[in-house]
Formats: structure tokens, sequence, C-alpha cells
């Protein structure tokens, strides 16, 4: 409160001072902050449309129904693969986590691999986050709309039209409009919440945690190239371009993965699965065209891997315990594994047969649970 003895003149110089001093900062504000600014605000209505359960057809789907944070940016009921709206519609795919997608580079011939790598969905159909955030909105097994312009009037009823006008103003063209909610919703995606790096294993680097002895020897497994082998496509070493460990090289690679009967897909109705019971996943082979990459799928990351079961682009196994249990048995006479999807591209040199004993499977799901953002010391 103010003093009564201090002069009134006094007061409001100073305050026409602070005024002026703000108005300066104001026009001051470097075009970077401005920027800054309105970029986190595209996020921040990115975040909210993905979490808009108002944009399907019918509504009652976002893409947080397929991508929830606390399953790691996974389906949250852990189902083999997700419930469209539409009841009774299943897409052919375990839904994969949208952490970290940031880092997946253009699909591309690597020739230093002599493969493909990169591209978005598990078989590289995609090549932009904002390409991506717009099919989900128009596929009849996911959110059901029919046209972008059906997305648009739900847009307009949504209890976020307000703050999307705010950042866009009003929608006075369906398509720049469709294009900003991709926009807007990939630029959540590229923000530090998505992609946290906060996992242990992170602090372990940072020398702000220890890892228990089997968790370091699940590591010193997982990138042995001898045996495990893990690291060979699940990278321990940090990405050329974006200094980060993610765990992958964005490779292809057919593991054999068996074909998982209770896999809804073939139920659906016969014009969205022609091929009922005996559908196979093509996978990057049928995106290139080129049957010698058929059965193949893109390397995950690892990242939060403990909170995303079940696994495999058909989500055939329920635990790590299995996966792994598999990489290392799968061709080993007895193993009990059924025959995989497709045969004739599986690698057979660095997965199938790893020699690994009880005690280190278990060391490489120690290991693996130690990924989970979100970390307290
Ligand atoms: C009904 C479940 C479902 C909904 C709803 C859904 N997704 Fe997905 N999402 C999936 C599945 C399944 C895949 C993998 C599909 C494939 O590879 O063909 C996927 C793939 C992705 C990918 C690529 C991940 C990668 O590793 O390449 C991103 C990014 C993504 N979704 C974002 C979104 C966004 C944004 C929305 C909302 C606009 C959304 N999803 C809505 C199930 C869903
Ligand atoms: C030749 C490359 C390669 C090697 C070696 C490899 N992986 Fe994979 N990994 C992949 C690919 C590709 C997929 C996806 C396959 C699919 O969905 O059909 C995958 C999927 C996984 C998944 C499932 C992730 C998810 O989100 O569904 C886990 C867990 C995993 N790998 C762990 C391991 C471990 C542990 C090892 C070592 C014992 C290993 N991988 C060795 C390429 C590889």
């Amino acid at each position: 409160m103010l003093s009564n003895n201090i002069d009134k003149y006094y007061v409001i110089s100073s305050m026409a001072i602070v005024f002026l001093l703000l108005q300066f900062v104001a026009c001051t504000k470097s075009k970077n902050e401005i920027t800054i600014a309105s970029n986190e605000n595209i996020a921040s209505l990115g975040k909210r449309l993905f979490l808009d359960a108002t944009l399907s057809n019918p509504s009652g789907q976002s893409c947080a129904s397929c991508h929830a944070a606390q399953t790691g940016f996974t389906d949250p009921l852990h189902n083999i693969v997700s419930p469209g709206i539409t009841s009774g519609l299943f897409g052919n795919r375990n839904a994969p986590t949208i952490a970290y997608t940031i880092y997946v580079p253009k699909l591309q011939y690597s020739t230093s691999d002599s493969s493909y790598i990169g591209g978005l969905f598990l078989d590289g159909r995609v090549n932009s986050l904002e390409d991506q955030a717009q099919k989900p909105f128009l596929n009849p097994l996911e959110m059901g709309n029919v046209d972008a312009a059906m997305v648009i009037s739900k847009l307009r009823q949504s209890p976020n039209y307000d703050y999307y006008k705010s950042i866009y103003g009003e929608v006075t063209d369906v398509n720049t409009a469709f294009s900003n909610i991709a926009a807007a919703i990939a630029a959540f995606e590229r923000t530090d919440e998505v992609n946290p790096c906060t996992s242990k294993f992170d602090y372990y680097l940072n020398g702000k945690a220890p890892l228990t002895a089997s968790e370091l020897n699940g590591m010193r497994l997982f990138s042995d190239t001898t045996r495990a082998m893990c690291a060979n496509c699940h990278l321990l070493t940090p990405d050329a371009k974006s200094g980060k460990i993610l765990f992958t090289d964005f490779s292809y690679a057919n593991d054999g993965v068996p074909k998982n009967e209770y896999n809804p897909f073939y139920h659906i109705p016969t014009s969205f699965n022609p091929l009922g019971g005996n559908y196979i996943d093509p996978g990057l082979g049928a995106i290139i065209n080129d049957s010698d990459f058929y059965g193949t799928f893109r390397t995950p990351t690892l990242r939060n891997v403990a909170l995303t079961a079940p696994y495999f682009h058909n989500g055939v196994f329920g635990t790590l315990e299995q996966v792994v249990h598999f990489y290392n048995t799968r061709d080993v006479p007895g193993s009990g594994f059924a025959t995989a999807e497709y045969t004739p591209t599986i690698d057979h040199l660095e997965t199938g047969n790893q020699h690994l004993t009880e005690q280190e499977e278990a060391d490489i799901v120690a290991f693996m649970k130690t990924l989970t953002d979100g970390y307290q010391p």
C-alpha cells in the first residue's frame, strides 16, 4: 500500500516512466522472441487438437485415443490394433509411439547401409509430420471423416475453435485450415514434452543415477555385436543429426514376426480387407514396389518401450520378456514360435539365434526398462 507521505506527483510520474519502459520493451522485443512466443502458442493449440475428441466422425476419438502420453504415446488400452471410431472397424497395425518421430528422416536409400531408412508410418509412406497428421482424420478405419471440409466444420464447433482463431483467424479456406491443424499438431509433436529424454538411462549418462548390475549387463549385451546385436539396428550411439540416442538407425528389417491370429483386422468387412485372414502385411515392400523389402518395417525407437505393449507391427507379443526370448530363439529348432508372417526376407544374420542365457535375456529386458521417460532419481 502507498504511504500517504508519498507525493502524488512522484507516483504518477514514476508510473509514467514504468509505462514508457514497458512500451520500449514491447517494441524492442526481437523478432526471434516474437516467433518463439507464437510457436509456443501453435504447439499448445496442437496439443489441444491432439486431445480433441470432437474432430472425429462421429465424435469421440482423438489422436490421443491411440497415442496417449501415459502409455508412451501409444494405445492407452494396449489394444493389438486400436478400434476406429466406427464400431467394428480396425486398422491393420499396432499403434506406434509418436514420441521421437521428429527425428525420423525422409524415406531414402542409404548407400552406406545398402538399405532404405526413414519415412513415417511403419512402412515409411509419409515424409513429414505435417503430412502425417492429416491422414488419421480422413482414415475410415480411424477418425472417419469423409473429407477435409467435414473436419473443418467440426473444428468450427470445437471448444478449441476460439483458440484456433486467436492464432490463425477465422477459417476462410478449408484446405488452409486443414493444413493449419496439421502444422499445429506437428508443432506439438516437436516439443520437449513429447521428446523429453528423461529416462533413468539419460540420468545414468549424465552421471546422475546408477544402473543396477543387471541393467548394466543388459546394456553391454544389447550392443554386443557378436551375440545379442540389438544395437546393430537399435543404435546405442548418438544419432548423427540430432546428437540424441534414439535406439534406432531408421533402417528396415523383417524380424520374422509370427502372424497374430488375434488381430481383429482379419475380421473387418472385405471392402476394407479383401484378403480377410489371409492378409499379409507387406510393410515397406508395397510402398517402394520391391519384393526384396516385403515384410520389412522401420526399426522403432525403444524409448518408453516398457509402457507400449503389445509389441511389433501386429502386436503379437504382450511382454518384453517374450520379445527378447523370440529374438534369441526364433530359429532354434523346437523353440515353438509360429512361422513368420512373411518368410523370404527374414534377417537370419542378426536375429533369431543369439545364444543368450535366461539371465542374459532378463538383463536385456531390465536395460530396456531403464528407457522410460519421467524418471525421478
Ligand atoms: C485409431 C487409432 C489411431 C488414431 C485415432 C490416430 N493414430 Fe496415429 N497411428 C496409428 C497407427 C496404427 C499407426 C501406424 C500405422 C501404419 O504404420 O500404417 C499410427 C502412426 C502414427 C504416426 C507415425 C509414427 C511413426 O513411427 O512413423 C504418427 C506421427 C501419428 N500416428 C500421429 C497421429 C496423429 C497426429 C493423430 C490424430 C490426428 C493420430 N495419429 C490418430 C493409430 C492411430
Ligand atoms: C536387424 C535389425 C534389428 C535387430 C538386430 C534387432 N531389432 Fe528390434 N526391431 C527391429 C525392427 C525392424 C522392429 C519392428 C519389426 C516389426 O514390427 O515387425 C523391431 C522391434 C523391436 C521391439 C518392439 C518395439 C515396439 O514398439 O513394438 C523391441 C522391444 C525390440 N525390437 C528389441 C530388440 C532387442 C532387445 C534386440 C536384440 C536382442 C533387437 N531388437 C534386435 C529391428 C531390429
